[in-house]
């Protein structure tokens, strides 16, 4: 197993983020995320990666538990691309090499060999400001893959984005991760993207953060995005995946008010009215 979760819970002081995860992925699998704002898939993120602990219960990455570890196993894109200005493009692709210990020429040429796959070719020496958001997107996850770590954790790598640039770098991204076969954990606010792009979706409820829901992707998809989203068992894993979001979004809502305990009690009369 790649990534594995057992009773996983996580709070910032007071504030519950997260609760009682469970989580597997395969090596080479791609486990979408999706929950409401605020309910802690940022943090689950970060925590794969080692760069929080767990309050309760355990992570561990290609078999490492200790952040030290999991950190050595994961590559991570945060939320926001994060590229130093004053670098080039390629220079920023190159960061993650030179982290590691690479010379700046050898990172150079390591990463400016991906330019060309990643529609970058002529930009290499073009500032993070003179790019489009598109462009810096790709720069930001090619610098995530230049990196050789087996788990990539992406945290709504096309937020930024307008529709279409958004549904084009999603066919790109789909593509690169078919040739690529790392195990990806891909948070997403976009459940069509989240289906598209992953053999499955896992929905977290409100604040604090549980799972309440796993939809597998359908399976064999379009390679074509709006060929694999039209398609009558995706529809119907969306619709699914949306139910249990709403559910969950309603759910959450009462936790962080009132004591465990009571919570529970509310949680689980509301179950019997649904019922
Ligand atoms: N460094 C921090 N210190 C204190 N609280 C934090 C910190 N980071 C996040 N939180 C809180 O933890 C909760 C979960 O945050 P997180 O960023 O993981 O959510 P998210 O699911 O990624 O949300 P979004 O979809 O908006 O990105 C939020 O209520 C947030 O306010
Ligand atoms: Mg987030």
């Amino acid at each position: 197993m790649s990534v594995v979760a057992r009773g996983l819970s996580h709070a910032y002081g007071e504030l519950r983020s997260l609760e009682s995860i469970e989580l597997e992925a395969q090596p080479g699998e791609v486990v979408a995320l999706v929950g409401p704002s605020g309910c802690g898939k940022s943090t689950l993120l970060e925590l794969a990666c080692g760069l929080r602990e767990p309050t309760a219960g355990t992570i561990a990455v290609e078999g490492s538990a200790d952040a030290a570890g999991r950190l050595s196993h994961c590559a991570y894109m945060p939320q926001r691309d994060l590229l130093l200005p004053w670098f080039s493009a390629l220079d920023n692709a190159a960061l993650a090499l030179r982290n590691r210990g690479a010379g700046r020429a050898e990172a150079r040429s390591r990463a400016g060999e991906l330019f060309e796959r990643f529609g970058l070719a002529g930009f290499e020496g073009a500032r993070p400001q003179e790019l489009s958001g598109g462009m810096r997107q790709r720069v930001a996850f090619l610098r995530t893959l230049v990196a050789g770590k087996p788990v990539l954790a992406l945290d709504e790598p096309f937020a930024s984005l307008d529709a279409i640039s958004r549904a084009e770098m999603q066919e790109w991204l789909a593509g690169a991760l078919r040739a690529d076969g790392r195990t990806v954990l891909l948070v997403s606010h976009d459940l069509e993207e989240a289906l598209y792009l992953a053999d499955r979706v896992l929905v977290l409820s409100a604040r604090p953060g549980r799972l309440v829901k796993e939809v597998r992707a359908p399976d064999p998809r379009a390679a074509d995005r709006d060929g694999a989203v039209t398609d009558p068992a995706f529809v119907a894993a969306r619709e699914e995946a949306l139910r249990a979001l709403r559910e969950g979004a309603h759910r959450g809502a009462a936790a962080p008010a009132v004591p465990y305990d009571s919570y529970m009690g509310i949680r689980n009369s509301s179950e019997g009215e649904e019922g």
